[in-house]
């Protein structure tokens, strides 16, 4: 029944739209979920079932199943199979019956942004990745420094901020991307917003329409996904290897408006973008006149190996729009970060931004602005640079009898978080559910997965946790994930 349905989709669609198989299947499913054919709880054939009954091959199969569970109309439970998302209006009777449609309580563009992209790994325990330790945080200073421009702001620090941020903030945000990430640029093209989030919405509702083309690194940063499905962008996931994002010849049938990269440490598989690399995407770019974007997230933290630069600075074209935050280095509840947008840009992001967003919080910007000056933002940084710097030597000694043949670590060089990679045939996901049972939070590399089935491994965070509770921890983790690994050694039963 279920097979006839689909088929009857797919060929209405391959006849309306080029789309590849994958993605007509994906269409088809996401349908019958929306029009209430399938809804919640109800299980899926396996992909194997589906495949022969469709007669497609697994892969495509596992690849729309995959996106619809990124998306959350989907959810998986080990052992059990594949279930529509209880997050999914339930049908009526009579729903079913008619397969009449009854709007969704939710948008077909707000239930994927409603729905956790890791949903079973939200709770925050030691190695969580993406988060850092803002205990540190030297908060008495700050806020004498919030009291001291609260008593001195003038009424025009009161309104909206109109030019793109407070002066000397962007002028303190120039400098240090002039110095330590060789971003050649003018204050003016700096732009203060309220964090990447912000500024990839504001990037992805200027410079694209609707449905157009962003190609996304595969596995993504949650957080980009979610952008740009909000803003209407037809996502086109491209593989990443171990030189960062890696474009074949069939993507380019699929023409980008905007690439999204995290070069100098991809999200979340760690890989450093190669210089040969960065020039082919400049290129590619340059050839499909599409705009880069690049998330420069934690490369305030290079641990070893030779500095990398950015892409903004090598870029000749004026292609490319750079994005910084400093949720890392101070904390994330700050909401602040910073967009630079090339010279001939300026003006429009500068007035779409006030008229979308009504930045403000001007007070908290002539702070942070004179904390830079100050020279606490540096300090602040090597304190923190020298606390991650222990807690990953900590981590990774305590990974160091797992590593071998099934299991290899990589983007260990920066950033707050590292990533193991395992063999295909591990149930990455299952593997981080034991983990949880110790309290302790990893998230499978295959959740971030968009469409490829064969990255498997372990997202391990050490920014969250103090140095002693990865001590403590360290080898927890460690037993779990070498338990994994044994029974891939041990010969299979007849
Ligand atoms: C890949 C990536 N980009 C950007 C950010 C920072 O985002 P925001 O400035 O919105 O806090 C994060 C935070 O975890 C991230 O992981």
């Amino acid at each position: 029944m279920l097979s006839e349905m689909l088929l009857t989709e797919i060929s209405r669609l391959s006849l309306l739209d080029k789309l590849p198989l994958h993605r007509q299947l994906y269409e088809a499913l996401r349908r019958a979920v929306l029009d209430g054919k399938l809804s919640a709880g109800d299980r899926l054939p396996s992909s194997r079932e589906l495949a022969q009954d469709l007669s497609i091959s697994r892969n495509t199969v596992m690849a729309a199943l995959n996106q619809l569970t990124v998306e959350g109309y989907l959810t998986s439970r080990v052992g059990s199979g594949t279930f529509i998302s209880e997050r999914v209006p339930k049908a009526t009777a009579q729903q079913r019956s008619s397969h009449c449609n009854q709007d969704p309580i939710l948008s077909r563009r707000g239930l994927p942004l409603a729905s956790a992209f890791c949903a079973t790994e939200l709770e925050i325990y030691p190695f969580t990745p993406g988060l850092v330790d803002f205990s540190a945080f030297p908060v008495a200073l700050w806020q004498r420094l919030q009291n001291k421009h609260w008593r001195m702001t003038y009424p025009d620090l009161l309104d909206y901020s109109y030019s793109g941020g407070y002066a000397p903030l962007r002028r303190a945000v120039a400098d240090y991307l002039r110095v330590f990430r060789s971003v050649p640029l003018e204050v003016e093209q700096v732009i203060i917003t309220n964090g990447t989030q912000q500024s990839m919405e504001l990037c992805a509702q200027l410079l694209v329409d609707y449905r157009d083309v962003v190609w996304i690194e595969d596995p993504a940063y949650w957080g980009a996904v979610k952008a740009f499905m909000a803003t209407g962008l037809t996502l086109h996931p491209v593989p990443v290897d171990g030189s960062g994002i890696a474009p074949q010849a069939a993507d380019n049938g699929v023409p980008p408006r905007l690439i999204y990269v995290t070069p100098s440490h991809q999200y979340p598989t760690g890989a450093v973008m190669s210089l040969t690399r960065r020039q082919q995407l400049l290129a590619l770019a340059r050839q499909h006149k599409a705009w880069v974007l690049e998330d420069d997230y934690d490369s305030e933290f290079r641990f070893s190996g030779p500095p990398i630069s950015s892409l903004a600075g090598l870029d000749t074209d004026e292609r490319v729009l750079y994005m910084g935050s400093f949720s890392k280095v101070l904390y994330p509840g700050l909401k602040l970060g910073y967009l630079v947008v090339p010279k001939g840009l300026t003006s429009s992001f500068k007035q779409a931004h006030y008229d979308l967003n009504r930045p403000g919080q001007m007070p908290v910007q002539a702070a942070l602005a004179e904390f830079i000056e100050m020279g606490h933002f540096a300090s602040a940084l090597r304190r923190a640079r020298q606390s991650y710097f222990e807690r990953r030597r900590c981590l990774l000694a305590a990974l160091q009898p797992c590593l071998g043949e099934h299991a290899q670590i990589t983007g260990a060089e920066q950033g707050l978080h590292l990533c193991l990679r395992l063999p295909t045939v591990v149930d990455d996901k299952a593997l981080a559910r034991r983990i949880g049972q110790f309290n302790l939070t990893v998230r499978p590399l295959s959740s971030y997965c968009l469409e490829r089935t064969d990255a498997r491994g372990l997202v391990i965070g050490y920014g969250y946790a103090p140095l002693a509770e990865i001590e403590r921890c360290g080898p927890l983790l460690a037993g779990a994930i070498s338990e994994t690994l044994e029974r891939l050694k041990a010969p299979t039963r007849r």
